[in-house]
């Protein structure tokens, strides 16, 4: 008896000095008093392709089908997406961008062509989903049009066309066109994109050749009446700063924005990324030192930017970015469907908050794909729908869509993993025009809960309150079985103290706290 009550004993004390060293201290300093830049709510953007299930079934269904629609868009999924406000989509492509032909998609949808969607799958592409609908899709989700044009295999005729059509008021060929198809009024395009990875997929061009391509394409992209276009130059393949010297030199204030596109693979190898549920902490910690990697990769765009652009009037878009894995077991490798978990919520949340960080630069980014695709909102099968751990970090992060970055200094342990060293923490905050202090966190360390002692230098909130998303497992993830696995909770574990705050974050999760 005595020997179990001190092996008992013993055992609630080694149980206890574990709990204590896995709680770390950090400290974070707020600069209520220092607010100068805007964060774009346009950095919450999102991107959808003609590639697997992202347009044909997550978001087209025909108007004739029993899954519940508005003029064949599926009603759950713009619901779902309204909650998460979406400010910008992009379409219709990414690779299929620049094998598009606008003129395939408009018109009675039974005298459509057909084709193959050569780049996604080799499935047929009925052109169902065209201009007409993609606009439409907007004003249900109640957000702006980001167009891609076609420079890899598409004329320059065909690209002003295009814009002529969507936006021109005159009786002109283009506008009557678009009359003749039921759409009278022109839409509004803010944003167009001149081409997709032109380095790549969109021609294999270099960057002195796509310099003069983007300076004739966009010569003829032209602002109709009211409609005045954020022409967007095809950008960097990750960490090619050639690319970006290269057209700030080249095409400068031609453009108005510069794309970069950045994928999280945990392995890094494209022959073999990793599974998005079945892994270990080494992938976890691969795959979130990784996403730190936007930080660095921003900050060198930036920089050239300066050279040539100090006022920071090219805004830098980061129109494609998020986890890659290997395609789920059993599906088609050109669908790129991949199941999303806990492990993606802290991606999202690194990554939004680098780009909250450089809010000066970053006026827009897309994460890939909105449904079905890659790191995606939602996941669909047939009538069925379900969410993902990346759709509630959105949700978490709307109070940040046009509020005032505050600047911050963040002081944290770091995360340590097989003699390899990351931030456990990451931190950003604004201020929005109700005087509103929101600050998203995410501790990284899957074992070790992270207590932060947050001054406010400039503001004394009295509340504070929040929401916070973590799961037992690293690789937690919705089912279409079990949709509630991974979702936000009230956070208590925050209290007002000294005008600041204190807060213990759990291990792997994302938070958002509000302070009034
Ligand atoms: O998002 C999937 C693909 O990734 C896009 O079509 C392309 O632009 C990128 O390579």
């Amino acid at each position: 008896m005595k020997k179990i009550t001190l092996t008992l004993a013993t055992f609630l004390l080694t149980a206890a000095a574990a709990i204590a060293q896995t709680v770390t201290t950090n400290s974070l300093v707020i600069h209520a008093d220092q607010g100068k830049f805007t964060i774009s709510k346009n950095i919450y953007g999102q991107f959808s392709e003609h590639l697997g299930h992202c347009i044909y079934e997550g978001i087209w269904v025909e108007p004739d089908s029993p899954i519940p629609n508005t003029r064949g868009i599926r009603n759950d999924v713009v619901e779902a997406l309204k909650k998460i406000k979406v400010p910008v989509l992009r379409w219709p492509g990414g690779c299929f961008a620049d094998e598009y032909h606008w003129k395939d998609g408009i018109g009675p949808r039974d005298k459509r062509p057909s084709l193959i969607n050569t780049h996604w799958g080799g499935v047929v592409e009925n052109n169902h989903f065209g201009t007409h609908e993609f606009m439409d899709l907007c004003d249900q989700l109640g957000c702006d049009a980001y167009i891609c044009g076609n420079v890899g295999s598409g004329s320059v005729q065909e690209m002003m066309e295009w814009v002529e059509y969507m936006t021109s008021a005159a009786d002109s060929p283009m506008a009557n066109l678009r009359r003749q198809n039921g759409q009278n009024d022109p839409w509004k395009v803010k944003f167009f994109g001149v081409g997709n990875e032109s380095w790549g997929c969109g021609g294999n061009m270099t960057p002195e050749f796509y310099s003069d391509q983007f300076r004739r394409y966009n010569t003829f992209v032209k602002n109709y009446d009211a409609n005045s276009v954020y022409r967007i130059a095809c950008g960097a393949n990750g960490a090619d700063y050639h690319w970006t010297e290269t057209l700030m030199q080249d095409v400068g204030r031609r453009m108005n924005g510069i794309s970069l596109h950045y994928y999280t693979l945990p392995s890094g190898d494209w022959s073999k990324k990793g599974s998005a549920t079945q892994f270990e902490e080494n992938e976890w910690f691969a795959t979130l030192r990784r996403s730190e990697e936007m930080d660095t990769l921003i900050q060198r765009h930036s920089e050239i930017m300066d050279k040539t652009d100090p006022q920071k009037r090219i805004g830098l878009m980061v129109d494609e970015w998020g986890a890659w894995y290997d395609v789920e077991p059993g599906t088609n490798p050109g669908f790129l469907y991949q199941q999303n978990s806990l492990r993606d919520a802290l991606v999202a949340g690194i990554t939004l908050n680098i780009f909250n960080q450089h809010c000066d630069r970053v006026k827009m980014a897309n994460i890939a794909q909105m449904i079905n695709v890659l790191q995606s909102m939602i996941l669909t099968d047939k009538e069925k729908m379900i969410v993902t751990p990346t759709y509630y970090v959105y949700q978490m992060f709307v109070p940040h869509h046009d509020a005032t970055f505050l600047p911050a200094e963040l002081n944290c342990e770091d995360y340590e993993l097989n003699g390899q060293k990351i931030p456990a923490l990451s931190a950003s905050s604004s201020v929005d025009s109700t005087g509103a202090i929101h600050v998203t966190l995410c501790n990284l360390n899957p074992t070790s809960s992270a207590s932060l002692t947050c001054t406010i230098q400039g503001a004394s909130p009295k509340t504070a309150s929040g929401q916070v998303l973590t799961a037992s497992a690293m690789n937690a993830h919705n089912t279409f079985q079990d949709p509630n696995a991974v979702r936000p909770e009230p956070f208590t574990a925050v209290k007002i103290v000294n005008g600041g705050f204190t807060a213990t974050l759990s291990p792997k999760s994302v938070v958002a706290i509000e302070l009034k």
